[in-house]
């Protein structure tokens, strides 16, 4: 089966190629000819990736799944949430973001958070959602230099280091991210 994932990120592709038998076919945006930018206009993480899925669906018919991921604070009722790439601006600047985050909560003690990624996956036959979840802490200081986004601000429960101060094995091993992809990928496996 030929499936499209709606991104250029190769490092996403080659991650889910990994996961996948030889029965699929996966194709990046640009191997379909998809050179336009997605766009994301919906409120919330879940309307953003089937909006991309979708789009890619219905205009190069070709069964497709898209990601779509940010940071969720209870303290702030869920922000920066969709809007976390850009959270102090369009120069979508991790530090910035970072910095603005810390300001939001400057005097709160409660730092619950989690990261939430939502995959669409669009065919002919079916449109489903796989959600993954990773709860943790924000912390008052950056510690760590690995990853990107938000990594070095947040403690995942039960671990004593960010994940900017593991490696992208360990991180994997945890994240949203690869939460959601290991539901696509039981689902795909399913339908063979
Ligand atoms: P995307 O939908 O995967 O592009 O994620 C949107 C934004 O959420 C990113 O630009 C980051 O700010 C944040 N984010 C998503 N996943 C992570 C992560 O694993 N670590 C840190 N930040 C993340």
């Amino acid at each position: 089966m030929r499936i499209c994932f709606a991104t250029n990120n190769q490092h996403k592709i080659k991650e889910v190629c990994a996961l996948l038998d030889s029965s699929y076919t996966i194709l990046s945006l640009s191997d379909i000819g998809c050179l336009e930018e997605l766009a994301e206009e919906q409120s919330t993480i879940p309307g953003n990736s089937f909006q991309k899925a979708n789009y890619v669906f219905q205009k190069y018919h070709v069964p497709c799944f898209a990601d779509d991921s940010g940071l969720e604070v209870d303290s702030l009722n869920g922000e920066p949430g969709v809007d976390s790439a850009h959270y102090a601006g369009p120069q979508r600047s991790f530090d910035d973001n970072m910095n603005l985050l810390l300001k939001n909560l400057n005097g709160v003690t409660m730092r619950s958070a989690q990261f939430r990624t939502v995959i669409t996956l669009v065919t002919p036959q079916t449109t489903q959602q796989f959600e993954g979840i990773l709860r943790g802490q924000i912390l008052h200081d950056k510690r760590g230099t690995e990853g990107f986004g938000y990594d070095p601000l947040f403690l995942p429960d039960g671990y004593n280091r960010t994940l900017a101060e593991m490696s992208l094995e360990e991180k994997n091993k945890i994240s949203h991210r690869s939460k959601a992809v290991a539901k696509l990928i039981e689902f795909l496996t399913s339908l063979r």
